[in-house]
């Protein structure tokens, strides 16, 4: 591993190779595997994308005719981990009941007994879906959803499991694009988690969970439900405006807007941006994004921040009628993709993650036996 001098939150800080992303590098934004997220955006499907990162290559008709297939047969959950997801009560985070239902996964199911370690990761992806909206349905209405479904992408399967019905194309394809935008992205707090615990030599299971826990904070992937809870405080424009400068003066973050490495925009919240105003205006809720364009002004004009992926992706996925709470864990099906890729490179030519810490403690000093303490 190779450190630069110790900087806070390690920023700017290169800790190790990768051939599996580019982020906010001169001339590209944003690239998997090379390909440039514009092109992946407009013309892939997410299992496609998740086929180039875990496989290493983009699939051909064969590969993915094959690839659809198996991630099919793959969505179904062991009667176990249903009864976990159970006891889990309706009021807590739900990315603690993808964190916890990984691990019961990786319980049942140790990546040892797969044939290849990219077969586990197929499954977790597969089943987090049917995790979520399972948990989701049995919390909230205490009905046992059979998460069987006839769609044949990710996407629709989430959306007919959540909604009990047939999604139509256009929301199905707006959170297909945003699977693929959420992905991958290089050494992100959660990916470097899950590439910590793997360079231990421990499972697939237990980095996912761990990276699970790290994406669910609100500075890393939970920016996307703070930013709707953001946008729903606002009747209007004018209000967002006066609203948003009012926490500025009081120092406040605007979730949503910044980044550690992108410093003057996100392409990818090029690519979603749009998606939220069409589906707004389609749903007839075009003050939603009236309101998220204003703060979007606001906050170039005050502090030249720009929006970052979860801003309007959190107006896309309000649109499609999914509630607030479960916008992270979509994340987390999504860059399970990438959190695997991660793994399988880490262990490739894996060194044990250790770095070292600049001690700020006391000097050395006499151990004060119980009764001598003041
Ligand atoms: N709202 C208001 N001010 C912000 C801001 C935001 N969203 N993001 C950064 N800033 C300000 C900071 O307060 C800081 O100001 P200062 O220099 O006066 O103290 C300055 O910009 C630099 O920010 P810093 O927190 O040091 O940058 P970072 O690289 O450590 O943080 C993020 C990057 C993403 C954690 C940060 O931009 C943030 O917290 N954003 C909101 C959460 C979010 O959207 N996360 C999802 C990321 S994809």
């Amino acid at each position: 591993m190779t450190t630069a001098k110790s900087t806070a939150g390690l920023a700017g800080v290169i800790a190790g190779e990768t051939a599996i992303c580019t982020v906010g590098q001169s001339g590209v934004g944003l690239t998997y595997r090379g390909y440039d997220i514009a092109d992946l955006a407009a013309n892939a499907t997410f299992e496609e994308v998740a086929y180039l990162l875990i496989y290493g290559h983009l699939p051909n008709q064969k590969e993915l005719t094959r690839y659809m297939r198996q991630m099919k047969k793959l969505r179904d959950l062991p009667a176990a981990v249903k009864a976990v997801l159970e006891q889990i009560p309706s009021s807590v985070n739900p990315m603690d009941v993808l964190r916890t239902g990984c691990s019961m996964l990786g319980a049942l199911e140790a990546e040892n007994r797969f044939q290849t370690p990219q077969q586990a990761a197929d499954r977790l992806i597969a089943t987090f879906p049917a995790m979520i909206c399972y948990w989701h349905h049995y919390a909230n209405n205490g009905k046992r959803i059979d998460t069987s479904t006839d769609e044949d992408s990710l996407a629709g399967h989430f959306l007919a499991m959540l909604h009990r019905e047939k999604p139509e194309e256009v929301f199905r394809k707006a959170l297909d694009i945003s699977l693929i935008l959420y992905a991958e992205h290089e050494f992100n707090a959660s990916t470097f988690v899950g590439r910590t615990v793997v360079s231990t030599r421990a499972d697939l299971h237990s980095a996912i969970t761990a990276a699970i826990g790290a994406l669910k904070g609100p500075l890393h992937g939970g920016a996307n439900e703070a930013a709707m809870m953001l946008i729903q405080r606002f009747n209007d424009p004018d209000e967002a405006e006066a609203g948003v400068m009012e926490l500025l003066r009081r120092k406040e973050l605007i979730m949503g807007f910044g980044h550690r490495v992108y410093k003057k925009s996100d392409p990818r919240s090029d690519i979603i941006k749009p998606w939220a105003e069409r589906l707004s205006a389609l749903m007839g809720e075009p003050m939603l994004y009236a309101v998220a364009e204003r703060i979007e002004a606001v906050m170039r004009r005050e502090r030249s921040l720009f929006p970052n992926l979860d801003f309007y992706s959190a107006v896309v996925y309000h649109c499609c009628g999914i509630p607030t709470e479960l916008f992270t864990p979509i994340f987390v099906i999504s860059r399970t993709a990438g959190w695997a890729a991660h793994a399988f490179e880490q262990r490739h030519n894996n060194k044990l993650i250790r770095p070292s810490a600049e001690y700020i403690g006391p000097a050395p000093q006499p151990f004060l036996p119980l009764s001598d303490r003041p």
